[in-house]
């Protein structure tokens, strides 16, 4: 037996629409059957993404019942018959549609396909892929697609702003760090305007509050932003778009203020801006690695330290959930299963 958040439809529902959500003590039947393809895995640290805290709220994530929640986890292989892994070697699962119609990675086990696996870089710990997280593997995304487009157009580091949205969340703030090591001058927006030293201390040259990007703005604004990264959606990513330079590019992966996008063609068709979506979930094997070497290289210890500083255990995970959906989590929180 071992513990994890179950994710079932509520047997004392008429309707079947509601779920319960709890930690419980379960059996191998809610893992997938074990085949040659697969890899049982002693997971040691999972954490709470945005989306998992959609899962843990009963928002439509899941859509296998009964279903052990989690997008992501890390931790060592227990046995493997597929001979890219061997036992005791570190590893990190992000996506795939863990947490959503897999079993996923809040819980002391887990058995995947051994080509959901990465394995991970020497410096990179269990603990430290956890708090890195999904939200951290897609800012790496979201960096590169935002760093090749200034290489493209032969933009310097340095040589012009890069805007960095919901910057104080998970995604945002390994993004933050992450272009900034690189030397871009990043200007953070956030709506907590309390944090805005701490952005500075993870990399931020300036701070903006997300009041001048959140409302309905006009067509074409001021052309401010060498780059972007979004992790918010709706009204900022237009008005985000609205002062890209020329040519500029926006990353865009998030939803935070709503997932509409009530834009105009116009900085498309006038300003040749491009809007490049990041997937996490699907992202093929040679990105995902690729992303994880940025993150081996770029990201400083002390700096992700700060950025996740709090551990919490599966049952704390459920009461995180709606604050993370209401926008006050700073940073990353790492989930202990074993606690
Ligand atoms: N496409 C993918 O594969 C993928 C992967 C990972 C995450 N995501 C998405 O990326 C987004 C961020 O994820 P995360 O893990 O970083 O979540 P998070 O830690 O909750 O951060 C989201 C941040 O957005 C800002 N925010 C919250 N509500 C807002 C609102 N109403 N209007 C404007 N800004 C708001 C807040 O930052 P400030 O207070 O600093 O403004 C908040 O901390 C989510 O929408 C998530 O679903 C997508």
């Amino acid at each position: 037996m071992f513990r994890a958040i179950v994710v079932r439809k509520d047997p004392n529902d008429p309707t079947g629409k509601a779920l319960s959500i709890a930690v419980e003590s379960v059996g191998e039947e809610l893992l997938i059957e074990a085949d040659a393809h697969s890899v049982d895995i002693r997971v040691d640290w999972s954490t709470v993404n945005y989306k998992d805290a959609l899962a843990l709220t009963g928002k439509p994530i899941v859509r296998k019942f009964p279903l052990i929640a989690g997008i992501d986890f890390s931790g060592k292989v227990e046995s493997s018959r597929d001979p890219r892994f061997t036992p005791g070697q570190a590893v990190v699962l992000n996506g795939w549609g863990a947490g959503e119609t897999h079993p996923g990675g809040l819980a002391q086990r887990a058995r995947v396909p051994a080509d959901w696996l990465v394995a991970l870089p020497d410096s990179i710990d269990p603990r430290r892929a956890m708090a890195i997280g999904t939200a951290g593997y897609t800012a790496a995304l979201c960096v590169e697609v935002c760093t090749q487009a200034l290489i493209r157009d032969g933009i310097e580091t340095g040589a012009g702003d890069v805007l960095v949205t919901g910057a104080s969340g998970g995604v945002g703030s390994i993004a933050v760090a992450l272009l900034a090591k690189v030397g871009h001058r990043v200007v953070a927006v956030t709506g907590k305007a309390d944090q805005a030293e701490w952005l500075r201390s993870i990399g931020a040259a300036e701070v903006l509050p997300r009041s001048d990007f959140d409302a309905p703005g006009k067509p074409l604004g001021k052309e401010r932003w060498a780059g972007a990264v979004d992790c918010v959606g709706s009204h900022t990513l237009v008005n985000v778009c609205a002062s890209l330079r020329y040519g500029a590019t926006v990353a865009a992966t998030g939803l935070a203020q709503g997932m509409d996008f009530p834009a105009s063609v116009a900085p498309f068709i006038l300003r040749g801006i491009s809007l490049v979506g990041v997937d996490s979930v699907q992202c093929p094997m040679p990105r995902r690695k690729a992303a994880w070497a940025r993150l081996a290289r770029d990201l400083s210890g002390p700096i992700l330290d700060t950025i996740a500083a709090r551990e919490i255990s599966l049952q704390e995970a459920l009461g995180l959930a709606p604050e993370l959906l209401a926008g006050r989590v700073l940073g990353r929180v790492i989930v202990d299963v074993n606690r």
